[in-house]
């Protein structure tokens, strides 16, 4: 599998640092980056150096972990409150996948299960759980793979958008788990990738992943997307999220609800693929997910050679928006398929 970069987040060997491969740098450079500061790791989530939701969480508990361990002569009380404060501030760093609170706050759980210990086991046992969550998700994306899979034939054509492949996870994927694995099977499909608008993760990293896999993808404009569903190039659409809350309403890249409802015009079916940490039983619906707003000069200039907009002209940049529940025709765990009503067979899975 090392050839889906499935290693491009994990513990330094002195065991106080992490080791990132900076995903904005791709597809032209794979440069991997030392992170040791709590700013150094608080900017590489922030500015999408490591991004994905399962991603962020598993980059997020190696950062705890390796904090604790650079704090592990500190006096036992001083030790805990400087691990909750670094906590609070990884955790600020971006504020829609569930999953960079759900991966601290399982730290946080696993140290307050040892009221007696003193700093160096603390920092131990973390490092074990950011290892834990680590492989955990090997095993989920495998799932979810399996049981994407059962949605597609030989030959298909799939649409995605973003990236959910191994980059934005561990190995494997969410939304190309299935078509990676399939072609591990000699199964070929026809994958539609939208570019992604505006950090365009689709042109970056999914059409860099799938084509290094050998997988037949082509990359679009996400306004081309009606385009290629009308031409009836396109069996199902896979996506990723970020946050799933509990009436099945998801969260992910900006732009995915619009592909859904265009899946729904043209009846198709559309998919959402994620470990059950990205379920977030506690946010009862959609209307309940923070937004993330980004910097506007991530659409007027980023990839630009010189600014494409006005210098003093308003931006509206929101990073995610939420798919309703009622375009989504399964929500693919490692657990299973889920279908609607989605307020029950979320529920059922924990
Ligand atoms: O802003 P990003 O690149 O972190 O957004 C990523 C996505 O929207 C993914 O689809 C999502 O996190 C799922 S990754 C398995």
């Amino acid at each position: 599998m090392s050839q889906y970069l499935s290693d491009h987040v994990h513990l330094g060997d002195d065991l106080t640092c992490v080791a990132i491969l900076d995903q904005t740098l791709l597809p032209n450079e794979v440069k991997y980056l030392t992170l040791r500061t709590p700013e150094e790791m608080f900017e590489a989530i922030q500015l999408l150096r490591v991004r994905g939701a399962p991603a962020i969480g598993i980059c997020a508990g190696y950062c705890l972990a390796a904090l604790a361990e650079q704090r592990k002569d500190l006096d036992p009380a001083q030790f805990r409150t400087e691990l909750h404060r670094l906590s609070q501030y990884l955790n600020s760093s971006r504020p829609t996948a569930v999953n960079l609170s759900w991966a601290l706050n399982r730290l946080g759980a696993r140290a307050h299960a040892m009221p007696e210990a003193d700093p160096p086991a603390i920092a131990a046992a973390l490092r074990h759980e950011s290892i834990a969550i680590h492989q955990e998700d090997i095993a989920m994306c495998k799932a979810i793979s399996e049981y994407g899979l059962t949605l597609i034939k030989e030959g298909d054509g799939v649409l995605t958008h973003c990236n959910a492949g191994p980059l934005a996870t561990s190995q494997y994927g969410t939304a190309l788990g299935p078509l990676l694995l399939g072609k591990e099977r000699g199964m070929n499909f026809r994958v539609f990738a939208d570019e992604t608008r505006p950090l365009l993760q689709g042109a970056r990293l999914t059409s860099y992943e799938l084509h290094k896999a050998g997988v037949d993808v082509t990359l679009i404009c996400d306004n081309m997307a009606s385009m290629v569903m009308k031409n009836g190039w396109i069996n199902a659409c896979f996506v990723g999220c970020d946050r799933v809350a509990a009436n099945g309403d998801a969260a992910n890249k900006i732009g995915t609800s619009g592909v859904a409802i265009l899946a729904k015009h043209y009846g198709i079916p559309f998919y959402v693929l994620g470990p059950t940490s990205t379920i977030d039983l506690n946010c009862p619906t959609g209307n309940d997910i923070k937004i993330e707003l980004r910097d506007p000069e991530e659409i007027k200039s980023k990839f630009y050679a010189q600014p494409m907009a006005p210098a003093g002209v308003k931006c509206y940049n929101p990073a995610f928006d939420v798919t309703d529940h009622s375009l989504i025709a399964g929500i693919v765990t490692e657990k299973g398929i889920c279908r609607p009503p989605y307020s029950q067979s979320l529920a059922a899975l924990f």
